[in-house]
């Protein structure tokens, strides 16, 4: 994406920001994940916190578990309903509440689906493949460039403008498939009727929580502290991780990524500074600092895993509460479907 454009998109996203505190009534948020994994504190400080602060102000809130995205890159679905309940378990615990918040899958709400195929009418070959996430989502999994990874940005247009969502809070990294949704909303409102508003790319300014090597934090990479991790897996985990042997503790993540991660990361959990965690621990060493980092997480996620241990016992509550939320979505999905056909002139 280009600096301009990128500047263009900054500045819609900080409008909105501006706007949503005045008339929270005026958005509807959609967002979602895919259920690859755990969540994990980076997925929690880099957009749960944000969506659950949305919802509380107001905005009308929907969260896609993107289920059909998760065959983009990958060719066995083995663990994805431990993955879909345990995403659920994980969002509620984080203060999602699924009255507010309905929370649905791809695979639920079929009237969805069927916007691909006038969607993939009214985008071509050549922007498919010049998606600058896509390619490199496709380098990271090393798999082929199925047809679905190749046109998943028109999916997730599917996802955002079948319920007319006007904010997507996304990571830079999404901005491209925001376009797309733009352009797919302008070219069928063109062509047939208006149907569509154009969604606005909601940017936050979350640092990207680093991994506990420093990397982003990702669970392919092992550096991730996932929310369903017990106490002791956390601990064992910061043991592990690589600082250096400079036993004064500084923030420094040019030249001391491994020290400067977990700074950060005990930072989020507790509230206070970086370099405010340093001076504490001072000349403590990594031994110390490593003790730091895992009470503050610890302390942090205790209440999030005693609700989300609550929420996972009973899968006949989770079960419902999906139903509820793929039952609005099917909702919304087929009266917008119904506007489609009908601005087709397919309403016979
Ligand atoms: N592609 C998004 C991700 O990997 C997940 C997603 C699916 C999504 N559908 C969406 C995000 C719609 C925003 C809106 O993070």
């Amino acid at each position: 994406m280009s600096e301009s454009s990128f500047e263009a998109s900054l500045k819609k996203s900080n409008d909105v920001w501006a706007d949503i505190d005045v008339n929270p009534n005026k958005y509807r948020m959609l967002t979602g994940d895919r259920p690859t994994g755990h969540l994990h504190i980076g997925h929690y400080f880099g957009s749960l916190k944000n969506r659950v602060e949305l919802q509380n102000k107001g905005v009308n809130t929907m969260i896609l578990i993107a289920d059909y995205q998760v065959i983009t890159d990958r060719d066995n679905t083995e663990h994805i309903e431990d993955y879909v309940y345990n995403m659920l378990a994980d969002y509620m615990a984080c203060g999602v509440d699924p009255k507010k918040t309905p929370i649905f899958c791809h695979s639920a709400v079929a009237a969805l689906n069927q916007l691909m195929l006038p969607f993939l009418s009214l985008v071509s070959e050549a922007e498919l493949l010049r998606n600058p996430t896509v390619k490199t989502e496709q380098a990271a999994s090393g798999h082929e460039l199925t047809g679905l990874l190749l046109t998943y940005p028109v999916h997730q247009a599917c996802d955002i403008l079948f319920c007319k969502a006007n904010i997507v809070p996304v990571g830079k990294d999404q901005l491209p498939h925001i376009e797309q949704t733009r352009q797919i909303a302008r070219r069928f409102n063109k062509r047939y009727k208006k149907v569509f508003r154009e969604p606005v790319g909601l940017l936050s300014d979350a640092i990207e929580v680093p991994g506990l090597d420093g990397r982003k934090m990702s669970k392919s990479y092992g550096n991730a502290i996932s929310l369903a991790m017990t106490e002791d897996e956390t601990a064992k985990l910061i043991r592990k991780s690589q600082t250096d042997s400079d036993r004064n503790i500084t923030y420094d993540p040019e030249n001391r990524p491994g020290v400067s991660a977990l700074l950060t990361t005990a930072s989020l959990c507790s509230g206070k500074s970086q370099e405010d965690i340093a001076a504490e621990i001072g000349d403590g060493g990594s031994g110390q600092l490593k003790a730091y980092v895992t009470e503050s997480v610890n302390n942090f996620l205790k209440d999030i895993r005693v609700k989300r241990e609550t929420y996972l016992s009973d899968k006949a509550q989770l079960k419902s509460i999906l139903n509820e939320g793929n039952k609005f979505a099917n909702h919304i999905a087929e009266k917008t479907l119904e506007e489609v056909k009908s601005a087709m002139k397919m309403n016979y």
